[in-house]
Order: structure tokens, then C-alpha cells, then sequence
């Protein structure tokens, strides 16, 4: 199948697409579901092909993370990363959301508060407060058409009962790539106020031309004692469902401390999750991922060049994932307008800017992993719902 052909998810039990009605009030029967991060294109050739050869084999027991599988992994990050790390560094999760609530728990402690710099994924805030913790938020400086990191800024909002950092690597919602100088300085400040560093890169495979991904631990490889790397296939591959991350951990105490509390809690990992994160991570996995972002460079072009054509809107100019990352406030409108615009006059499910924190006020994201189609269709519903600022 193309990129281009349509699938129709709806009563699929797709998270995004059936249950659109119930949490954002779009109808899946003329809707467009552009929130969660998931794709609606088929995966990689080669990961149909791995489960299709599980079904045949037809027995579907209790498995472990085998040379195989941690093999895949560390090539991955060699060839595509120019990362190379050990295969004993490696440890499964349950997603990487999971890999977050489990970081939590293991360094720090209820009551601590936790750094994030907004406005940033939206569940970080809420993994935090979940897990009895306290959000230290460091907003962004918005720059442009970009955002740059204020570490002085962010030094003086410390109060000294931080013990963690969880910082999103490329950055999810403005698809900002980091530079190494920048991982750098972050990794230092975490070290300078003694926090522990999860460094999440779930997005780090989806980076358009012209911009380089620089793994935190290739940047600044000497706070490792101090890191936790955070990777995982699901959103390059679109297999978030499978439930499996890896959580890269180069220091032995610290990846100690994770084997004890998974065991606590009896982890162990989903079969058919290693079995696919290992065909993805292969050449032919490769070809594919290069051949979505080049349709995904299309889609995010055909959504900016007629959105950014709506006086008082602006999509920023992505440097990585399909999030469009849009900022509304040139409309002068509310946030609640701006919503029952998108919702009830286009017919679109977006994720709303205010979740993301201080910052993400006026925004609203977009996810474009879908058909060029329906991109358009959305950028046309989205003119018209706009069109008395013509
Ligand atoms: C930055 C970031 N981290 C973690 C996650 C959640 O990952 P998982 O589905 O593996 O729990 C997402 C999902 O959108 C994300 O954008």
C-alpha cells in the first residue's frame, strides 16, 4: 500500500479514531482525527511481514529480550544515530509513557518537584501529578517561527526540592531539533542542580532534511552516570499499540535500581512487540522511514503553504515529527473560539494548546501522519472556518 491510500480505522478500535466523539465532540462520520500520535498509514513492509510469520507459527508464548532483539536496537542507533551504545544498556518498558511514570518512581520522590520546559507533551505534567510530584515548569522563549532554552531563566524558578529533569528530544509539540550545544547545556544544568536526566527521544527518526538529531548521550556522553535515554519504534513505525520502549540505561547502579522496581511490579515484555521492533530496526525498516519522511516533508508543505495563506495564523516550520505545531493568536480570538471553530465548524480532532503549559495558550497541534487527502481536506475545512479573517 502507498502512503497515499486511504484507510478507514474507524470501528478498528483506534484509540484516535473512535474515540474522537467521546473526548473531543467530533462525529468520526464526517471528522478528521488529527490528535493523538499515530499514523494512519500502514507500517513498514517488513513489520507486517514478522507478524504474519508469528501468526503462522500460530503460538504466541512468553519470550525475553533476546540477543537477537537487543542486537537490532544497538544497530539502529549506530547506522541511523551514529549512537553506539551497549546491548546490556537496554531494558524494555511498557511505551515510553510507561518508562516515565516508572523513572518517577524509581529517582525521585513524592512531593519533589519535577522540571519540564513548556510548552511541552502534555503527559509529561500529568505522569508527574499522577505520581504525587509537582510540575517545576521552565517555559520556552519563543523566537520567531522558533523556540530557544533560557537556562538562566530556568536556574532562577529552582527552589532546591527538584530531583528530576524530563526533557523531550526532538521536542514534541514544536518539533524543534536540539543542538548539541543546547542537549549540552541541558545535560550540565541537570547535573549542576543534581537531577536526574530522562532524556525522552521518542521522536528522534522523524527529522526533515536539513536538520541533524544528536542523541543526548552523543552530546554530552559525560553525564551518563546521570541519564536515562528514553527510545522506542512506536511512533516512527506506528506501532504504539504493541506497548513496547526501550529504556537505555549505560549506568550500571542506576539500571539496577529499574530491574528492581520492574521486577516489584513483574514486567515482563509483550513478544510480539520484540518481534516487531526487530524487523523494524533492519535495512528494509530503513528505506521505509526515509521514504515517510519524504511524504510527510510533503504533507507538512501542503498544510502550511494554505493554512499560513489565514491572516492571524502561523504553523511553524517543522524541524521534526508530524505534530503541526500552530499558533492562533494572530486572530485575536479565544482559546475556547479558536476550539469551537476547529471542532464544530471544520469537524477536526486536535490536541489543544493549553495542555501543553504555559506557552501552548493560543496553539492548537495537528497531527499530519495521515493521507496528503486528508491533510488537504483539513487545511480547506480550516480556510473556510476561518475565512471571515480573509
Ligand atoms: C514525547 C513523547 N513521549 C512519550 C510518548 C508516549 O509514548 P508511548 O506511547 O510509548 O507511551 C509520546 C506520545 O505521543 C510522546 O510524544
Amino acid at each position: 500500500m502507498s502512503f497515499d491510500d486511504i484507510i478507514d480505522r474507524r470501528g478498528t478500535h483506534s484509540g484516535k479514531w473512535d474515540k474522537m466523539e467521546a473526548l473531543y465532540g467530533v462525529s468520526p462520520k464526517d471528522g478528521i482525527a488529527m490528535w493523538t500520535a499515530d499514523s494512519d498509514y500502514q507500517t513498514a513492509p517488513c513489520v507486517i511481514e514478522a507478524v504474519r510469520q508469528a501468526a503462522d507459527h500460530g503460538v504466541f508464548g512468553y519470550s525475553w529480550e533476546y540477543p537477537e532483539y537487543l542486537e537490532a536496537i544497538k544497530w539502529w542507533m549506530k547506522t541511523r544515530h551514529n549512537w553506539e551504545i551497549d546491548t546490556d544498556w537496554i531494558l524494555t518498558s511498557q511505551g515510553l509513557g510507561n518508562a516515565i511514570a516508572l523513572s518517577l518512581n524509581v529517582w525521585s520522590n513524592p512531593g519533589d518537584h519535577v522540571v519540564i520546559f513548556s510548552p511541552v507533551y502534555h503527559e509529561f505534567a500529568h505522569k508527574i501529578s499522577r505520581t504525587g510530584r509537582q510540575v517545576r515548569e521552565c517555559p520556552l522563549v519563543r523566537d520567531g517561527d522558533t523556540y530557544l532554552l533560557d537556562l538562566d531563566d530556568a536556574q532562577s524558578r529552582l527552589t532546591g526540592s527538584e530531583t528530576m529533569l524530563i526533557w523531550c528530544s526532538p521536542q514534541n509539540p514544536s518539533g524543534r531539533v536540539w543542538t548539541a550545544d543546547e542537549s549540552r547545556a541541558v545535560a550540565d544544568f541537570a547535573a549542576r542542580n543534581n537531577l536526574t536526566l530522562i532524556s525522552d527521544e521518542i521522536h528522534h527518526d522523524l527529522i526533515y532534511p536539513g536538520h541533524t538529531f544528536v542523541p543526548m548521550d552523543v552530546a554530552a556522553p559525560e553525564h551518563r552516570s546521570n541519564t536515562v535515554y528514553l527510545t522506542a519504534p512506536s511512533k516512527t513505525f506506528n506501532i504504539a499499540g504493541q506497548r513496547t520502549g526501550n529504556m537505555i540505561i549505560p549506568d550500571p547502579d542506576m539500571r539496577a535500581a529499574m530491574k528492581k522496581m520492574q521486577a516489584s511490579l513483574d514486567y515482563s515484555p509483550s513478544s510480539m512487540g520484540l518481534r516487531m521492533i526487530e524487523a523494524a530496526y533492519s535495512p528494509q525498516g530503513a528505506a521505509w522511514v526515509d521514504e515517510q519522511i519524504a511524504y510527510l516533508e510533503g504533507n507538512r508543505q501542503c498544510f502550511d503553504r494554505q493554512v499560513n495563506a489565514i491572516p492571524g495564523i502561523r504553523s511553524l516550520p517543522l524541524q521534526s515529527t508530524y505534530l503541526a505545531w500552530v499558533d492562533f493568536s494572530g486572530t485575536g480570538m479565544s482559546h475556547e473560539e479558536i476550539a469551537a471553530r476547529i471542532r464544530d465548524d471544520a469537524s477536526l480532532a486536535v490536541s489543544q494548546g493549553p495542555t501543553f503549559g504555559t506557552g501552548g495558550e493560543l496553539f492548537q497541534r495537528f497531527n499530519l501522519a495521515t493521507q496528503r487527502a486528508r491533510v488537504q481536506e483539513a487545511a480547506d475545512r480550516l480556510t473556510k472556518a476561518f475565512s471571515d479573517l480573509q
